[in-house]
């Protein structure tokens, strides 16, 4: 008879006294791990009804467990259930509570398992569903960014490399940009559902088990694709982890990219999008701030999930297979990773929803700097048949000319113009228009309008 008093620790038939308090208090992960109630009993509950269909306990035995775990789940759920540091995890806290409930038949669950494959398979279908969770918030910022596109096809502002000015663009192709960025985190996070179709159930320890039972079909119940292949292989894999976090630790790293970008561009210095007051803080002294703390607090956080993911490859990196204490803390550093890149993607999207560009100060930005230098070459090109290299270099003599006469390119008057490339007609006035030059950049993935209304349009059909 399994002698399992309440007060005692499931090892305390061997273990005479108990684990010191410090490292009771240390070495317990209940207040983490209590995050996988539901998946714990979920994978429970697969496991008994496959130790009933495999004859290995009885009808009554898995209909009595079945029960204790549903009401388990209710008292969790209703925040009526007492967790414990005394019992370690949420497995045993789970096994603790089932004795108290159904008697000692709560000795049956463990037949033909460990927690070192319990707990991965919890943990898979976990990183499973906030992977899902993770999508649908990628999916909501894509939307956005689309939305905002569609309204500034025809809002020209300078394109930037080096952050100086470059050439012309739509705004609305820089918001399309981050709609591929954003495409490629998705289908990163989908690509993980691989790492994790394997069901790691039935490992056991480390060696499988002399029990008669059918992997196969837990594998089916809890929604993997098949068994895991070697059993010390499964309870020593945290590659599942690793892609994980490093999905996250890139999508933070985009979100960062952007924020900073966008701080840049709300600065006093460029004023090319305004920020509504949903996004910005005051300062506690000068009342006349208005700070973009919430695109600062994204950039930050991109800090933390790569940290999140040196952390566990650290963890990893000295380990022999297979199962070590030190694994326990993944679970910490993926909800964490997981609750930052959740909210990161909240914020921002909500940061979408209240941005707005300064046409104007756009307009007016895109006329400075020359920025129609490789127009004016690509048209030399075109319409006098000489190589780009020596367009390039008439252009740059152009350039020099309007730096020494203080004007913009489109302010030289024809006859200045002649006096590097006495061939030009007024024809060639055309390719200092914004508009027009947008309009020329007609490759596929270029910033012509028709281009970028072509790639909404595709998308919103997507969706
Ligand atoms: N809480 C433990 C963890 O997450 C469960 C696995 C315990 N296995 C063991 N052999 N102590 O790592």
């Amino acid at each position: 008879m399994t002698k399992n008093k309440n007060n005692q620790a499931i090892w305390g038939a061997r273990i005479k006294s108990n684990t010191s308090s410090i490292f009771q208090k240390a070495g317990s992960s209940i207040n983490i791990d209590k995050r996988l109630y539901r998946e714990d009993i979920t994978a429970s509950i697969a496991h008994v009804e496959m130790l009933f269909r495999q004859k290995i306990i009885s009808f009554k035995i898995k209909n009595k467990i079945v029960y204790g775990l549903n009401k388990i789940e209710k008292e969790i759920t209703k925040k009526k259930f007492d967790f414990s540091e005394r019992y370690e995890d949420i497995h045993l806290n789970i096994e603790k509570r089932l004795f108290q409930l159904i008697g000692d038949e709560a000795g049956y669950l463990h037949t033909a398992r460990s927690r070192n494959d319990q707990v991965i398979t919890d943990f898979k279908i976990w990183i499973r569903s906030a992977t899902k969770n993770l999508i649908i918030k990628i999916d909501k910022i894509t939307k956005s960014s689309l939305k905002l596109a569609e309204k500034n096809v025809d809002t020209i502002m300078p394109g930037f490399t080096h952050l100086k000015n470059a050439q012309a663009i739509s705004f609305a192709h820089y918001l399309m940009a981050y709609v591929e960025i954003f495409n490629r985190d998705k289908k990163r996070f989908t690509n993980n559902f691989q790492s994790l179709d394997e069901n790691p159930l039935g490992a056991a320890a480390l060696t499988g088990t002399s029990f008669n039972i059918d992997r196969n079909y837990t594998s089916k119940k809890l929604g993997f694709k098949s068994p895991t292949k070697n059993s010390i292989d499964t309870v020593s894999d945290r590659d599942f982890v690793l892609d994980f976090l490093f999905s996250v630790s890139v999508c933070s790293m985009h979100i960062s990219r952007i924020a900073e970008e966008l701080i840049i561009w709300s600065s006093d210095g460029f004023k090319l999008i305004n920020l509504s007051d949903k996004i910005v803080t005051g300062s506690s002294i000068m009342p006349q701030k208005k700070n973009p703390d919430l695109l600062e607090f994204i950039r930050g956080k991109s800090g933390i999930s790569y940290g999140n993911l040196f952390a566990m490859l650290t963890i990893l990196k000295g380990l022999p297979l297979s199962y070590f204490k030190d694994l326990q803390d993944d679970k910490e550093i993926i909800f964490k990773s997981f609750d930052n890149l959740s909210d990161c993607l909240k914020i921002f999207d909500e940061i979408l929803k209240n941005i707005s560009p300064n046409k104007k100060r756009m307009l007016e930005l895109a006329n400075s700097g020359y920025i129609t230098a490789t127009d004016l070459a690509d048209y030399l090109v075109i319409n006098y048949s000489i190589p780009f290299r020596e367009a390039y270099e008439k252009t740059a003599k152009i350039v020099n000319l309007a730096e020494k006469k203080k004007k913009r390119l489109d302010q030289l008057t024809l006859e200045e113009l002649r006096i590097i490339e006495p061939k030009l007609t007024k024809d060639v006035l055309k390719v200092f228009d914004l508009k027009n030059s947008i309009k020329s950049k007609n490759s596929y993935g270029g910033t012509s309008f028709v281009n970028i209304k072509k790639m909404i349009m595709n998308y919103k059909k997507q969706k």
